[in-house]
């Protein structure tokens, strides 16, 4: 069997096009410019290329994007206090703050100050919360994303074995707390295993669709995969590659040309998940300027 390659770049492009027509609507009928504030700390060469990307794809489909960038050294009471500027500006509908942040700073002191209307990631636990009740306003923008490839990709998640391998706040989790709502395109069976796992071959050979999300280069080889299965990657990780002028590339948490051979649908890296994360982040600053706004 060779796979049918899940393409997140299509799925992203179709969901962008869809959004473009809803804020133009916003616009002439409300006049209303969702708005989206994203802050950078430092220079993480990853994180730069991610706020970048963030900050053009807002443009593209007409968000206002305002990015924040500061040094380094920046001390955690200076971005508090730049976040408790954000909570108070009306025309900011959105706050990222993107992660890592250095060490300096409690991650989740900065979390848990995002207004939780305003929390686009879906990071505070008001929104966990939410989330796990199956009653979310924002839902995580790399789980959700991970779904609406499965559905879209005519992937029937109703009543399937989903196998998570990794368990972080930003994947891992939250990817199963959606699956296994009772919900169109959820109503999975859900397993999440992880570095303790005993024998995960043999856990990960039960899933119909295995997600990979553990952050080890090309982790998830053929022996772990069952005939047949849809494999969904949302590692991205830097592996040294001389022949590449940048001197790397990207490669995912799955062994994709090994992979590829025994399941029946595979999203590749780059242009799978990586893009939809950024479409869902879009979705969700749409949906907190409706919010603010009293429109359905
Ligand atoms: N760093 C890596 N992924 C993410 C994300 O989805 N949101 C934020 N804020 N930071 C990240």
């Amino acid at each position: 069997m060779t796979a049918k390659i899940i393409s997140g770049n299509k799925i992203a492009e179709e969901m962008r096009a869809e959004m473009k027509i809803e804020i133009e609507q916003l616009k002439s009928k409300h006049n209303l410019v969702p708005g989206l504030a994203v802050v950078l700390v430092g220079e993480n060469p990853a994180s730069v290329v991610y706020v970048r990307n963030k900050k053009k794809s807002c443009e593209e489909i007409g968000i206002n994007s305002y990015e924040h960038k500061l040094p380094a050294d920046t001390s955690e009471e200076k971005l508090l206090a730049l976040v408790d500027k954000l909570n108070a500006d009306d025309s900011v509908h959105g706050i990222l703050v993107q992660l890592p942040l250095p060490k300096q700073i409690d991650e989740n002191k900065v979390l848990n100050k995002i207004i939780p209307t305003k929390d686009v990631d879906g990071f505070h636990p008001f929104n966990v919360g939410r989330m796990l009740v199956g009653d979310p306003i924002f839902l995580p923008c790399t789980p959700h994303g991970v779904q609406q490839m499965l559905i879209r990709s005519g992937v029937k998640v109703e009543g399937s074995h989903v196998v998570i391998v990794g368990r972080s706040n930003i994947v891992g989790k939250p990817v199963a707390a959606i699956l296994v709502q009772k919900a169109k395109g959820a109503d999975a069976t859900v397993t999440i295993c992880h570095s303790r796992t005993k024998n995960l071959p043999a856990v990960t050979q039960l899933g119909d669709i295995l997600i990979a999300a553990i952050g080890v280069p090309e982790f998830v080889k053929a022996d772990m995969v069952r005939e047949g299965a849809v494999v969904i990657d949302v590692g991205v990780n830097r592996v040294e590659d001389k022949t590449n002028p940048k001197g790397f590339k990207l490669v995912g948490d799955v062994d994709f040309e090994a992979v590829k051979a025994k399941a029946s649908a595979i999203s590749p890296v780059p242009g799978g998940v990586g893009p939809m994360t950024i479409t869902m982040l879009l979705h969700n600053t749409i949906r907190a300027a409706k919010l603010k706004h009293n429109i359905a």
